[in-house]
């Protein structure tokens, strides 16, 4: 490490360690992963870590559905992180976890901070009231509460906002409230909760500045300015300035317990971003930055150090956390805040279709590689459309072809594929001199806004302005002047004709020379190119030579006179519609096309039943049945076991063979359709009382798939289906 290298600490957002990972984290890291490769090509000391955020109800509640302790669960969710982080060649130096010793040191020590400030505690305790589910005996969070809109009286709407009409309350204002975990109705209890005191003056202050002094993205900045004036409560209802912040939950939750509280735990926000200081510590004491770069600093004086920036890379939907709540901790409990803070849009699939639970997530990360299509593909296409900007971007398949074909093979790769072997041939692979005035591109200013004038732009000098935009994350530019540079290398080979020359009768010193400067734009080309395709940086450093490792290089290095290149690889291979058409591909459960054999006389690939009178029909008893909880069932692949409240004042125990087609925690809180009247049944897991209706074709094998009943919007349990 250079005295003059940066030293950064840099981040992605901690993704819930309740999930794989969707294509929309695989981008965020590609983003901050693009800007990490090209500030440690430019000699920067980069420490990029990453964790899993295991904090919360939600991941206790799915554990405990799993039937697995919380720290198994976030356990195994971790084990599967590395498949995704290696195949998409995201480098984090250390992954981490929010459960780790680290986080709960941190957290508790930065609590301490805030609440015994000399100048006065910012935290504070209150009692409020909240609703308490009985039968599971805990509080619950607003998102495990349903009932009744108060404005539009449409069912089975969450505790927070009616998504029927659209309306904003809270909890307490539904009418017949129940937990969506139990079923059972909720009770109002009090219970003390420790809270941020984010209005006081002293967080407004230091907030107003912090956000407003140019560091931040306009766009973001300009709406967080409207947090300081109004802000929308629980209820709908609006307040003037930043409110407090509470940060407790109540036992048991799967948290950081407070100090001095026991039985209160930090909400999982309060604890999530600590996380980031948490992986950053871990790799310290592991002795990486000394390892790598040479720094044999402690962690503490690391992050005390006035030259250690910190970058965090995040998206649109947490700006409030890493805006105000973040910066605001760090500083008020005697810490340095980050410098920066990127925040991206969301990402959408093939137009902002909406991608549906059978259909799959849209673009699955592992099914992409699973399907053997290059990582870097994504990497490129995704680097192409991002910019500074917080703004969503687009993956649309056709688009995405063409231009990884046409940018990455019709124009990259191809200059190597023309010239790589002429030069093998001719002069067994050596370089001549370079004559960077051959091939220059002219750029203009409105083009370009990082050249001043009109400038004719040379292979070195494109490593320069590429750099700046990779600085200020504005890659789709970077991309845009590569190529456009790439076109100008080929319109030089198309005009020189190396393969006339390479003729017998041709001229051998200008081939040496239209070979050795269209290879050498290459080589700008690939280091201009190595933080976004850094796999193919290094197989073309390889083929240039063990002294010409092009990822480790600086941007602006040239090809130096009897340097050898070694004999041309196959740099990377085509997209095909194949393969876009299986990455989209519905999984097979979710085929809806009917079968070709299918004809009238067999709807649904199924007779139909004899003709019955309606007074058989009327002998089974359907009801309205909501699906208060829903599990699956140890040593059964095809059984869930659900508990329905079918309006009777107790629930039922049924067993439903629909594992294949829905995951559990899908199902609870829907309502559905129940023959309610079958005698109960014993099973070899229970006794089943009642049956669930689902719709399947008669033929499962050519049309698997099974759909279960759904009642409109409005039934409510123990209604009669006549
Ligand atoms: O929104 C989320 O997915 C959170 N898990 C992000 C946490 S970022 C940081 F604060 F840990
Ligand atoms: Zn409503």
């Amino acid at each position: 490490m250079t005295s003059s290298a940066r030293k950064l600490f840099v981040t992605t957002a901690l993704p819930y360690a309740n999930g794989n990972f969707h294509i929309g984290h695989i981008m965020e890291y590609i983003q901050a992963d693009i800007w990490v490769r090209y500030q440690r090509m430019q000699g920067h000391a980069v420490n990029f870590v990453g964790a899993d955020d295991t904090h919360g109800a939600p991941i206790m509640i799915a554990a405990e559905k799993a039937g697995k302790t919380p720290q198994q669960f976030v356990a195994d969710i971790a084990a599967g992180r590395k498949q995704y982080l290696d195949g998409f060649h995201i480098s984090f130096d250390n992954w981490h976890s929010t459960d780790a010793p680290e986080n709960h040191d941190l957290a508790r020590q930065i609590y301490r901070d805030l609440r015994d400030r000399a100048d006065g505690s910012l935290i504070e305790v209150r009692t409020i009231e909240q609703f308490f589910d009985p039968e599971k005996n805990m509080f619950l969070p607003d998102r495990y509460i349903k009932g009744e809109c108060p404005k539009c009286h449409a069912k089975d709407q969450y505790g927070d906002n009616c998504e029927v009409c659209g309306s904003v309350y809270a909890p307490t204002d539904l009418i017949n409230p129940f937990s969506a975990l139990s079923g059972a109705k909720p009770e109002l209890k009090n219970s003390e909760h420790f809270f941020f005191k984010l209005s006081d003056p002293r967080c407004v202050e230091f907030l107003e500045k912090w956000t407003q002094d140019g560091k931040l993205q306009p766009e973001v900045a300009n709406k967080i300015k409207e947090w300081f004036t109004v802000r929308t409560n629980p209820d709908g209802t609006q307040s003037e300035g930043l409110g407090d912040w509470d940060i407790s939950r109540d036992a048991p939750y799967f948290g950081i317990e407070i100090p001095d509280a026991p039985g209160k735990y930090f909400y999982v926000w309060l604890d999530a971003p600590v996380g980031y200081l948490a992986s950053l510590k871990n790799w310290f004491d592991k002795g990486g930055p000394k390892a790598k770069h040479g720094d044999t600093r402690s962690f503490d004086e690391y992050m005390a150090a006035a030259d250690t920036e910190q970058y965090h890379f995040i998206g649109k939907d947490i700006v409030t956390f890493h805006t105000l709540f973040w910066p605001a901790m760090l500083h008020f409990s005697g810490r340095k805040t980050p410098n920066n803070v990127f925040v991206h849009g969301f990402l959408t699939v093939n137009n902002g279709e909406k991608m549906s639970k059978s259909r799959g997530t849209g673009l699955d990360p592992l099914k992409y590689l699973s399907l053997g299509m290059n990582a870097e593909w994504l990497r490129y296409y995704l680097a192409t459309k991002l910019s500074a900007r917080n703004e969503d971007i687009d993956f649309n398949a056709e688009d995405f072809m063409a231009r990884v074909n046409s940018d990455l093979i019709g124009k990259y790769v191809n200059i190597a594929s023309r010239c790589v072997t002429l030069l093998q041939k001719n002069f067994n692979g050596e370089v001549g001199t370079v004559d960077l005035s051959a091939i220059e591109l002219q750029a203009s200013p409105t083009d370009h806004p990082v050249v001043l004038t009109d400038q004719r732009i040379s292979a070195q000098w494109l490593g320069k302005l590429v750099t700046h935009y990779y600085e200020q994350r504005e890659y789709g530019r970077a991309i845009r002047l590569i190529m456009a540079f790439a076109d100008e290398v080929n319109r030089y080979i198309a005009n020189e004709k190396p393969w006339d020359l390479a003729k017998p009768a041709g001229d051998r010193d200008r081939l040496h020379q239209v070979l050795s400067n269209s290879l050498n734009a290459f080589a700008a080309i690939t280091r201009c190119l190595a933080p976004v395709l850094p796999a193919t940086a290094q197989s073309v450093s390889k083929l240039f030579g063990e002294n010409n490792d092009i990822a480790q290089n600086v941007l602006h290095v040239c090809l130096q006179p009897g340097e050898r290149i070694g004999a041309y690889q196959h740099l990377m291979q085509r997209v095909t519609p194949e393969q876009l058409e299986a990455l989209f591909e519905a999984p097979a459960q979710a085929e809806q096309a009917p079968a070709a054999t299918e004809t009238i006389a067999a709807p649904g690939g199924e007779e139909l039943a004899p003709t019955i009178t309606i007074d058989d029909f009327t002998k089974i008893d359907l009801r309205i049945a909501l699906i208060v909880n829903c599990e699956a069932v140890e040593g059964s692949t095809k059984l869930l076991r659900l508990t329905l409240d079918v309006g009777e004042g107790r629930t039922r125990n049924v067993f439903s063979g629909i594992a294949s087609a829905y995951k559990p925690e899908d199902l609870i809180g829907k309502h559905t359709v129940m023959v309610a009247n079958l005698a109960p049944r014993k099973m070899k897991f229970g006794v089943s009382e009642g049956m669930v209706l689902a719709a399947s074709h008669g033929d499962e094998k050519a049309n698997p798939g099974i759909y279960v009943l759904n009642p409109w919007p409005g039934a409510t349990p123990g209604m009669r289906v006549r």
